[in-house]
């Protein structure tokens, strides 16, 4: 029964790495597009940039992020991936999802008070973007041993352990 789940794992890659390419780079193309938003564009530009940069957030985006993180844990159980680089690899996602979660900030901001308060130029959001990216794809391919550092055991192995409550057998 858990070979079929074994045979998923490419399948599973090639989902996790569409759906981050989809995600980066919708964040990338995010504070881009709303840099076409100024006190000089008329109101029907403004309002087509508006709609685009929300629905490209909503509809692509945001579910790229989270196609990206289901399948990033099950690969973590499937490939039992406890790995020192994994744990340095989840701290910078958790920084690339703060600033997804300021880019949506940026837009609603935008959309709601249209010329009270100016996206910051894109420069800054593209590169807190980079950043973690950068840092991800690096430990991501190459791997690095982490030796050097104490992980705890229970941080580096499965635990085995029981659930606290009774699973129904079939
Ligand atoms: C919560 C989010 C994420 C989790 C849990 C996760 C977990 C994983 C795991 C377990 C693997 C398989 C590693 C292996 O087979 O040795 C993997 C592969 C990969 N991940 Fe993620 N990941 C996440 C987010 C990301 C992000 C945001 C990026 C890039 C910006 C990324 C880039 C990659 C790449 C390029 C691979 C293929 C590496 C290879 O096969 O050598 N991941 N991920």
């Amino acid at each position: 029964m858990i070979d079929w789940l074994y045979a998923t794992i490419p399948v599973l890659k090639v989902v996790h790495i569409a759906a981050l390419l989809m995600w980066c780079g919708g964040l990338l193309a995010l504070p881009l597009m709303l840099a076409g938003t100024g006190p000089a564009v008329t109101a029907e530009h403004y309002l087509l940039i508006r709609r685009a940069t929300h629905v490209t957030y909503t509809i692509c985006v945001t579910p790229a992020a989270v196609i990206t993180v289901i399948a990033g844990t099950w690969l973590i159980f499937l490939r039992e991936a406890f790995v020192p680089w994994l744990f340095a690899k989840l701290a910078f996602v958790a920084l690339l999802v703060m600033v997804h979660a300021w880019i949506g900030h940026i837009l609603a901001k935008t959309g709601e008070e249209p010329g009270k308060d100016n996206p910051p130029h894109p420069l800054l959001p593209v590169t807190a973007v980079l950043l973690p990216v950068t840092v991800i794809l690096t430990l991501v391919l190459a791997k690095p041993a982490f030796d050097w550092i104490e992980f705890p055991r229970w941080l580096l192995e499965p635990r085995g352990g029981q659930l606290p409550f009774e699973i129904p057998s079939r």
